[in-house]
């Protein structure tokens, strides 16, 4: 059985999945729920111009600041397959794997086709169905929703910006802490440029279709690494490939260096 339909079946992989509601590869959003400050910042990625590029498969597609700056979207590259700089973050996940915000799902899926448990979870019902339809399992809700298999995923996933997730690192960092085991890896990709910004951005196809306006931040290195030191959380790794960055966390500290390496 591969990892995927562990999941899609409900069957328990690592005593990790036991929600009733990714028995089916779930595509629903659940009953109507309060109306949470991440929820409202979700619902705007269920908003035209973003799930009609994901029908389509390709941009144009900007978050837009409200100063007019506007920050493309690879929506492409998000709806193929996962590609070189992607496979450097695919090898380095251990255990079962969360892709927070997974999007179209390339990641997932590629995770799933590998047979390594995994799940994805994206507030968009247009990214989770084609995440199922690529072979990835994958459940609609908020990270900031409860979650299945808390305190125990291997890794966790902040992949394509994903670390601007609800507009407040140090809190999402925070939510990411409780989801995974005590030895769990994370995985962020952070922006290439030395930036550390929170705003309020819509999702705009530059031509006049433009959501709801969200919370949203970008963090180069230097900030995430800030961000992270400060709810505990410690670099263990930091690597570039096909000019994006990314950076690997533990809780636990670093072993101390032996007299021998230093
Ligand atoms: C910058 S896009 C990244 C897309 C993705 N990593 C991919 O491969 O296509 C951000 C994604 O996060 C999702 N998202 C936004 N807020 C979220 C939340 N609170 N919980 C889970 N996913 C969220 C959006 O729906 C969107 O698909």
């Amino acid at each position: 059985m591969s990892a995927a339909e562990t999941v899609r079946d409900g069957s328990v992989h690592d005593g990790l999945v036991k929600d009733r509601s990714v028995h089916d590869g779930s595509v629903r959003d659940g009953p109507v729920r309060e109306r949470t400050p991440a929820r409202r910042a979700a619902a705007a990625w269920h908003a035209d111009p973003y799930v009609r590029a994901l029908h389509a498969g390709r941009g144009p597609l900007f978050l837009r600041r409200t100063d007019g700056w506007m920050l493309p979207l690879d929506v492409e590259r998000w709806c193929a397959d996962a590609d070189a700089a992607d496979r450097t973050v695919l090898r380095r996940c251990q255990g079962p794997a969360l892709d927070i915000g997974c999007g179209p799902g390339r990641l997932v899926a590629a995770l799933a086709l590998r047979g390594r448990p995994c799940l994805g979870i994206d507030v968009s019902q247009a990214a989770v169905a084609r995440t199922v339809r690529a072979g990835g399992p994958a459940l609609c809700r908020s990270v900031f929703e409860p979650l299945p298999g808390e305190g125990r995923w291997g890794t966790a996933l902040l992949i394509d910006g994903n670390i601007g997730i609800g507009g407040d690192p140090q809190a999402l960092l925070a939510r990411v802490a409780q989801l995974i085991a005590p030895e769990g890896l994370l995985l962020v990709e952070a922006a290439t440029v030395d930036v550390d910004e929170r705003v309020r951005v819509r999702v705009d196809d530059g031509r006049g279709d433009v959501g709801t306006a969200f919370p949203w931040a970008r963090v180069g290195v230097p900030a995430l690494l800030h961000h992270a030191r400060a709810v505990g959380w410690n670099p263990v790794e930091q690597w570039t490939a096909r000019d994006r960055s990314f950076v690997s966390l533990r809780r636990t500290p670093p072993p101390p260096r032996s007299a021998t390496e230093r």
